[in-house]
């Protein structure tokens, strides 16, 4: 069978991906083959396009860009499990630019009826990812102050949200006024523009020169080094992201004087496990069912499309998820 796939050939910018037809294989021992309904666009997508070292390596070229999708279960393999032809699915897999695909099955999630293709598609891997940040990795409660970088972008909109709900006082920062509004209906309590104002000055006024407990930081870059100086003593900086590139170097010494604790986790490892796979999403989908949660779709591009969704991503006008439709 041929499917249609967006692929790369080299590593580059938006304009090495390329709208291909590819065959198809039957699926493998313990795989399916999914007709893909929606597919979802990360910020990663654009490190492994880029050929970024680390948890985005693609390997060998050709690389079939993209990170999840959702979808129906067309043919089974061997040992497929409880996935049948029919089954409404969503996984976090790489090589989620395609029509169709083959995915094992122990990245497979069946999907509630309470969420749509289209919000699993774009929200699944930011909702596992918000899911460890604000329940396992930094155990967010009632009373604390958390610090969230981009507000609202894909993350950012689900992490201030969740925070939220689970009773923290949440601080947003955003690179835009027009993203001010966006922010705080999704969770946050202030918000700052730090394109123009000192963010870290602005966050210790706010908690009184005390510091936040945790700053979620997205931005890496432009924000790390600056997020030290608004944490609380004893407090959390999770560098869980690097739109605006890489931390790079700096001097522990930094942590001292305040016992910071630093960490730069990956979702791979925090989902490695099935056991864990299914705990955190069961967890999401109760956040987005029971409305803690707002899972929104705002944009939408043709597969076709994609490097215009890529360039959109770098442009820093977006907000929240996008999807990209087969
Ligand atoms: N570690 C993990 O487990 C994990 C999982 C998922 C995502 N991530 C990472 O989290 C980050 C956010 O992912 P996302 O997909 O949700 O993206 P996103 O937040 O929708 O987009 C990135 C946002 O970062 C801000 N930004 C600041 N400086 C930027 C620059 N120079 N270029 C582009 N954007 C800049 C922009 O918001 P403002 O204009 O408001 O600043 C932009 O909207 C990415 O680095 C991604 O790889 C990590």
């Amino acid at each position: 069978m041929k499917t249609s796939v967006v692929r790369i050939h080299r590593h580059g910018g938006p304009e090495v991906l390329q709208y291909e037809e590819v065959d198809l294989p039957a699926p493998g021992d313990g795989e399916v083959q999914i007709r893909q309904t929606a597919i979802g666009l990360n910020f990663a997508d654009t490190y492994q396009r880029e050929g970024e070292a680390g948890p985005h390596d693609g390997g060998a070229m050709p690389i079939i860009l993209g990170g999840q999708g959702a979808g129906i279960i067309e043919a089974v393999g061997q040992n497929a499990g409880t996935f049948m032809a029919g089954d409404r699915v969503a996984y976090i897999s790489p090589g989620a630019y395609a029509e169709r695909r083959n995915v094992a099955v122990g990245r497979l999630l069946h999907l509630p009826a309470e969420i749509s293709d289209q919000v699993a598609a774009a929200t699944l891997l930011r909702g596992l990812t918000a899911e460890y940040l604000v329940r396992r990795l930094y155990k967010v409660k009632p009373g604390n102050t958390v610090l969230v970088h981009a507000a609202a972008g894909g993350m950012g909109l689900i992490l201030g949200q969740w925070a939220k709900a689970l009773g923290a006082r949440v601080i947003g920062t955003v690179g835009a006024n027009s993203k001010i509004d966006i922010a705080r209906a999704h969770g946050c309590d202030e918000v700052i523009v730090y394109t123009g104002e000192d963010f870290a000055a602005r966050t210790m006024e706010l908690t009184g020169g005390t510091g936040v407990d945790v700053i979620y930081d997205g931005v890496g870059k432009d924000a790390f080094l600056k997020s030290l100086d608004c944490v609380r003593p004893m407090g959390m900086v999770i560098s869980y992201g690097t739109a605006s590139g890489n931390v790079g170097q700096f001097d522990l010494q930094l942590l001292h004087r305040k016992s910071i604790i630093v960490t730069r986790p990956t979702l791979r490892t925090w989902i490695a496990a099935r056991a864990d796979l299914e705990a955190a999403a069961a967890a999401f989908f109760e956040a987005v069912i029971s409305g803690k949660v707002r899972a929104d779709v705002n944009r939408s591009y043709s597969l076709r499309d994609t490097r215009r969704a890529h360039e959109e991503l770098h442009s820093r006008s977006t907000t929240g998820a996008a999807i990209i439709i087969p």
